[in-house]
């Protein structure tokens, strides 16, 4: 009997290793390695969400191109994490000299980047973080310090609130959350929700799942505001959030920014069309989350590359942006 047993578990075993072999790479690149020198890295993104998703993938574009040294595979995973799976394995496969790996969420990472490390190939995360037993697994990780953006974002509100002279009232949030299980989501939400329990004045009157997209969220909007109009501030967790939810306010003629008399709407990211909004008084505050990330990637693979050990951990720098102080030229001066 217990022989049985381990004879079916070699034989499932070779079998997974004979189907993962015999797998065709879906992009067609069998050969990566012409004989040019390039370093060739695989990057699995997580989608096209956002227009900070696509600043993004643009900036790692910029940095890993042919004229940097590098053949860069990109990888689209369309919001899935099971594209994401199978993107790393076809990398593993082609042999890449890296692997970039932007996380949809936190889990469920432990098993597809060890196979990246028993083969060789080291890894790199950007953005979001990855929640895995052995941190030894992957090299690097490069993103923002989203816990510190939702604390700015929260100190601006409890300092803007008084100088309005509203301390005391009542403050109804409506939250606009991001995809479940992000860092990006669970730093900020969280931060948000320290401090509406922090403020007795301050309630939570609903929240929205707005997947990082204008589009959920203009329809999760309108769909709230049929119930309840009664609002005072917006926390959208992304720009293309909060754009939907402006037009849905427009939808029921209700003002928004506080030039205006209006809810005041706070958004992370700080894109260009966002700190336009903000300009125009429409978006109070605009927290910045910087997706320029292939710069410092490039270096992370250099110093691999040449032997040394980048750093473990890298916050990129950020800032914010209110109505109150945001100028033409910090519009102009915006690429993406
Ligand atoms: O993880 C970063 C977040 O993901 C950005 O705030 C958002 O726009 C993107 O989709």
């Amino acid at each position: 009997m217990k022989k049985n047993i381990i004879r079916i578990l070699a034989l499932t075993i070779i079998l997974a290793v004979t189907v993962t072999a015999c797998t065709k790479p879906e992009d067609g690149i069998t050969d990566i390695h012409e004989d040019d020198g390039l370093i060739v890295v695989g990057f699995s993104q997580v989608g096209s969400e956002s227009s900070w998703r696509v600043a993004h993938s643009e900036s790692i574009k910029d940095s890993l191109s042919e004229e940097n040294g590098y053949r860069l595979i990109f990888d689209d995973a369309k919001q899935k994490q099971e594209n994401q799976y199978k993107a790393i394995r076809r990398f593993i496969q082609q042999g890449v000299d890296y692997i970039v790996l932007a996380p949809i969420t936190e889990t469920g990472w432990d098993d597809v980047i060890r196979e990246a490390r028993y083969a060789g190939i080291p890894v790199i995360i950007v953005d979001r973080q990855v929640s895995v037993d052995d941190k030894n697994i992957y090299n690097s990780w490069v993103g923002s310090d989203f816990m510190a953006e939702g604390t700015r974002a929260m100190e601006w509100l409890e300092q803007e609130l008084c100088d309005q002279q509203r301390e005391e009232e009542e403050i109804r949030i409506l939250h606009l959350q991001g995809t479940p299980g992000a860092t990006a989501q669970l730093m900020r939400t969280g931060e948000l929700e320290k401090a509406v329990e922090a403020h007795e004045n301050w309630t939570l009157v609903g929240t929205l799942e707005g997947e990082y997209t204008e589009a959920k969220s203009y329809e999760l909007t309108k769909e709230f505001l049929t119930k309840d109009t009664d609002i005072d501030v917006v926390y959208c967790e992304n720009d293309n959030m909060a754009f939907g939810v402006m037009r849905a306010l427009d939808d029921f003629s209700i003002p928004y920014g506080s030039k205006n008399g209006g809810v005041i709407i706070i958004s992370f990211d700080a894109v260009k069309s966002a700190l336009e909004a903000c300009y125009e008084g429409k978006i109070d505050l605009c927290v910045e989350c910087n997706p320029l990330h292939g710069p410092l990637v490039d270096n992370i693979i250099k110093q691999l590359n040449s032997g040394q050990y980048p750093a473990k951990m890298k916050y990129i720098q950020e800032s914010l942006f209110s109505y109150r102080e945001i100028t033409r030229e910090i519009i102009d001066a915006r690429k993406y």
